[in-house]
């Protein structure tokens, strides 16, 4: 029985959202934001990449699913336009970064064959679905704003609930692991290198130093940071030939979340 996906809007007023939002710690709210910065242009890369395929898969389901998944990344990309205007109400410099960005991105897809950009959001939304999983397990929202809270929260329950979506149009367009592996690195080496990117650009104009940063994540005792969980675990992971993203079973996580959110949860089909 496939869960069948539903966009569902978010209203949210970020503008009392503090500069250090996430436990008033500028490194975290730093990292944090490196990758925030990156969702508007990253998400609508997905809904191209598999947009590129809609017309091969026949199945009614699968393709139900797919206009579920175009419809919640459209409406993250449009959340994160919302708070990076916050960003730049905040006095942060960023369009030279998201221009860069854009353009390098750009330049990147433009070379590369559509099944990799596929594969690569494939990939990526194993990353997304790794780093949603972490936010409700871990508490790693409760030291966050309440708006930045529910912005994320809701980003995270709908990366959970369509995170097969991208893997299985790639399984019927091409089910090749060594296609999945370019993918994989693809979107490591993307979101990584623009992420850290992001991440310095922000930190740069609060004059965080690689001292003072390091001194501010041992003391948030994080036992199990990014990079070792998203990169290194979750590359793992994927590199599983039978993997599948339904493996983690997570999907209460999110329908939890939505309910206790008052947000609807579809009909299974
Ligand atoms: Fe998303
Ligand atoms: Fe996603």
């Amino acid at each position: 029985m496939a869960q069948p996906i539903v966009p569902r809007d978010l209203d949210v007023d970020f503008s009392k959202v503090p500069r250090f939002w996430l436990g008033d710690s500028p490194t975290a709210t730093a990292i944090s934001n490196g990758v925030n910065m990156l969702f508007p242009h990253g998400e609508r890369f997905f809904v191209r990449s598999v947009k590129y395929f809609l017309d091969k898969i026949d199945d009614p389901v699968l393709r139900g699913q797919i206009k579920g998944f175009f419809g919640q990344e459209g409406r993250h990309a449009k959340a994160h336009d919302d708070f990076n205007a916050i960003l730049r109400h905040q006095g942060y410099q960023i369009d030279q970064f998201l221009d860069g960005y854009k353009r390098l991105s750009t330049w990147l897809e433009e070379r590369t064959p559509p099944k990799v950009r596929l594969a690569a959001t494939a990939a990526a939304e194993h990353f997304t679905a790794i780093m949603a999983e972490g936010a409700f397990r871990r508490g790693a929202l409760d030291r966050a704003a309440p708006e930045m809270q529910q912005l994320l929260a809701w980003h995270a329950a709908e990366e959970i609930e369509h995170k097969a979506v991208a893997f299985d149009v790639l399984q019927k367009i091409d089910p090749s692991y060594a296609l999945r592996m370019l993918g994989l690195a693809y979107a490591t080496v993307t979101l990584g290198g623009f992420w850290a990117w992001g991440a310095v650009t922000l930190a740069r104009q609060d004059k965080i130093t690689w001292r003072s940063a390091l001194a501010e994540m041992r003391t948030l005792k994080d036992d199990n940071p990014i990079v070792r969980r998203v990169f290194l675990a979750g590359i793992r992971q994927y590199m599983r030939r039978n993997f599948h993203p339904n493996d983690n079973d997570d999907a209460n996580l999110a329908s939890t979340w939505f309910a206790a959110h008052g947000m609807a949860m579809p009909e299974a089909a």
